[in-house]
């Protein structure tokens, strides 16, 4: 990998601005960033394609900590970045323009950053089955790759973009299924009015049609930090990569206790009970329960959202289990709640993992 002060030499003859980037795990990336690109443009430039997906301010999967220098930030979303974040010294990459020499630090490890660029890969749709209101999974076989044979590794967690047939645009959705050697590709998508790649599913897809699918890629992931209890809680389709982690806990038989809070606004939301009960009877030590907001009255489960389910799970944990790392992924609104109640019951910082879906 090129030096920061390689890095520094080349770019002075170019007018670039020295950049470098430090992952978690201390690896550091040094290369120019020319005037008026991005420090996202640069890195892909320079052959190291970061964890990103709207590449817009949109979707927040860019975000990095400045610790020197001084930039300009594009426009962007409040949600993606929000000001006090933003104050904090928080960027989105897509959208960092440096004025000089700049360093910032990555949220995630190396192993995240892809340095052959993003993989590329056809497929072809095998399953498109409505689940729940609004919500449709998503079943897909790749095709068998020169490079990367016929498999379909990644870790649980990440993403990948699918571009809406006969367009350019590309939109994020979360894995739900495991790393596999046969292709498979599983996503629940929630459907949204009017939206370009919710219009495709809903008026036009259909089992057969060929996709292109940009990925694996993306930052969320199983963390190891030895044997504290893993809760994952999700909201809507937000299940997805929660799901993937839960699976991956099962298929590996981690020892760690495990429990999944699943939560949707009413009844008819709900969906992939089938799914948690697999993990349930397959994990070492896993429980869920699902949780509807406003149910109707044939709902028998539990009443109320994520939050307050994660708050009052921390108020009666078993002490002996010791206070969990907590994975939340959804809507930002719900990502952030949930967040709080975790703070709020004990939980360090340090040991909340989120993934906000936002527009892409
Ligand atoms: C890392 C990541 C992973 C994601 N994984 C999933 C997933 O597994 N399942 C899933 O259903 N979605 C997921 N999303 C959201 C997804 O990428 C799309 O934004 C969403 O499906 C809408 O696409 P669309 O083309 O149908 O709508 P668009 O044409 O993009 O938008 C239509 C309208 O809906 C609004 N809108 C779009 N997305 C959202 C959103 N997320 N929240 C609120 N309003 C929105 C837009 O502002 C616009 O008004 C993920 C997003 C990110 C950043
Ligand atoms: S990639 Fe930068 S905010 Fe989406």
């Amino acid at each position: 990998m090129t030096s920061a002060t390689e890095a520094t030499g080349a770019t002075a003859a170019t007018g670039a601005s020295p950049v470098t980037l430090t992952t978690s795990d201390g690896e550091h990336l040094a290369f120019g960033c020319a005037p008026g690109q991005t420090v996202l443009e640069a890195a892909t430039e320079w052959g190291a394609a970061l964890p990103a997906a709207c590449r817009r301010g949109t979707c927040g999967s860019c975000r990095a900590t400045v610790t020197g220098g001084s930039y300009d930030l594009d426009t962007h979303s409040p949600q993606a970045l929000p000001p006090g974040d933003r104050d904090a010294g928080a960027v989105l990459l897509c959208r960092t323009r440096p004025h000089g020499p700049l360093t910032a630090d990555l949220p995630y490890g190396n192993s995240r950053i892809l340095y052959g660029g993003v993989p590329v890969r056809e497929g072809t749709v095998t399953a498109l089955e409505p689940v729940a209101r609004d919500t449709v999974r998503v079943e897909l076989l790749l095709d068998e790759d020169e490079e990367l044979g016929a498999g379909f590794q990644f870790d649980a967690g990440q993403f990948v973009e699918v571009r809406v047939p006969g367009r350019e645009e590309r939109r994020a959705y979360s894995l739900a299924n495991t790393g596999n050697w046969d292709g498979r590709v599983e996503l629940f998508v929630r459907l949204r009015p009017g939206g370009l790649f919710s219009s495709y599913l809903h008026d036009r897809a259909r089992v057969g049609d060929r996709l292109t699918v940009h990925g694996p890629q993306g930052a969320f992931g199983l963390r190891e930090t030895g044997t504290r209890p893993r809760w994952f809680v999700g909201g809507g389709t937000g299940l997805a990569p929660l799901l993937s982690m839960a699976r991956q806990m099962a298929e590996w038989q981690d020892p760690q206790p495990a429990r999944f809070f699943f939560g949707v606004n009413e009844t008819e939301d709900v969906f992939a009970e089938a799914e948690l009960e697999a993990v349930a009877a397959e994990a070492a030590a896993f429980a869920y329960e699902i949780c509807v907001w406003r149910p109707g009255p044939e709902w028998r489960g539990a009443v109320g959202t994520p939050a307050d389910r994660v708050a009052e799970a921390l108020r009666t944990a078993d002490a002996a289990d010791g206070l969990p790392d907590v994975y939340v992924c959804g809507p930002p609104p719900l990502v952030e709640t949930v967040a709080a109640a975790a703070l709020a019951g004990g939980v360090p910082p340090e040991h909340v993992f989120r993934e906000r879906f936002l527009p892409t």
